[in-house]
């Protein structure tokens, strides 16, 4: 059987099983697991043996008891980075993304501050809490290449995750730490940017949440009754490591945002500002820190 042919079977059987975009989804498993490129699969397609087969089989087997094409493959990419992922870390979003691209937007305003010729090369010290495998802190360490990224988690299967990030992406100014929010921080550490995309989904809605995300790790998804329980910690406790003019900047699921400005107001934050996703939803909440709250 050729690569081409087993496209079309492939494609037809995710279809049949309801999964979106089915054609891309089976053309990205074949092109993983054979290593060929989508225009090879196409143009010039190889055969197929026996062995391969089966691999193949028995990939989109789990593909169709909605495991995620990321979890089968292995990885995903996320900001030019090769992201490995697997059970017991979630899989970095697209909307994530627009967290670190505003994220660096305001660090290069603040490097510009502290050293107008060249804005690049000022050291920040960045925080990235709940940082699962590590993405947005390796691709904030990637960007600022003479900063010290740090990242927060308490899962450790997520950490040995984001550990290998680091190092097959070469990305050597980051340290990822163990711990519960700000725990494991010394009383005196201070950041210029603090960081987080924290679980946020409330606790009664986890049960209908589409069957792949129910793969994901339960404790990179429960926000507490209200979903707002981590926003709560971080904005009460990220005054006490914050540089003046320091910012967090929040990524929110998609009706959380006046709850957060509620709660932002309530702890004194005054400089509250979103950023909208493509679909138009405040879903990056930023604040700046001024130290008389
Ligand atoms: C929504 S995921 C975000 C992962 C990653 N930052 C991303 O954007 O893809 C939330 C992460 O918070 C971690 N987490 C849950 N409770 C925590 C806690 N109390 N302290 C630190 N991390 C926690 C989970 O292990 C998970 O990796």
């Amino acid at each position: 059987m050729t690569a081409l042919e087993k496209l079309k079977e492939l494609a037809r059987l995710f279809e049949g099983e309801g999964i979106e975009d089915a054609a891309r989804e089976a053309a990205l498993l074949l092109t993983e697991i054979l290593r060929i490129s989508k225009t090879k699969l196409h143009s010039s397609p190889p055969d197929i043996g026996e062995t391969m087969l089966e691999k193949i089989d028995s990939f989109a087997a789990r593909r169709i008891h909605c495991e995620p094409m990321q979890y089968i493959i292995g990885h995903v990419d996320f900001w030019g980075l090769r992201i490995n992922v697997g059970k017991g870390v979630l899989i970095p979003r697209p909307e994530t993304e627009l967290l670190v691209e505003e994220t660096i937007r305001l660090m290069r305003m603040i490097a510009r501050c502290k050293d107008e010729a060249v804005p690049r090369s000022v050291g920040l010290s960045i925080l990235d809490l709940c940082t699962g495998s590590g993405c947005i802190a390796l691709a904030l360490a990637k960007e600022f290449p003479q900063s010290v990224v740090s990242g927060i988690d308490r899962s450790v299967q997520a950490l040995a995750y984001a550990s290998r990030n680091a190092e097959a992406n070469g990305i050597g100014n980051v340290s990822f730490i163990e711990g519960d929010l700000f725990g494991p921080l010394r009383a005196d550490a201070s950041f210029d940017c603090i960081i987080s995309n924290p679980p946020y989904i409330r606790r009664s809605d986890i049960p209908s949440l589409q069957k792949e995300i129910r793969y994901e790790p339960l404790n990179a998804l429960d926000g507490g009754e209200d979903g707002l329980d981590f926003y709560r910690r971080i904005l009460n406790e990220a005054p006490r490591h914050l540089k003046k003019d320091g910012l967090v900047i929040l990524e929110l699921g998609f009706d959380q945002a006046e709850d957060v400005y509620r709660l932002a107001v309530s702890q004194g934050f005054k400089d509250i500002r979103f950023v909208k996703d493509y679909a138009g939803i405040d879903r990056i909440f930023v604040v700046r820190f001024q130290e008389a709250m």
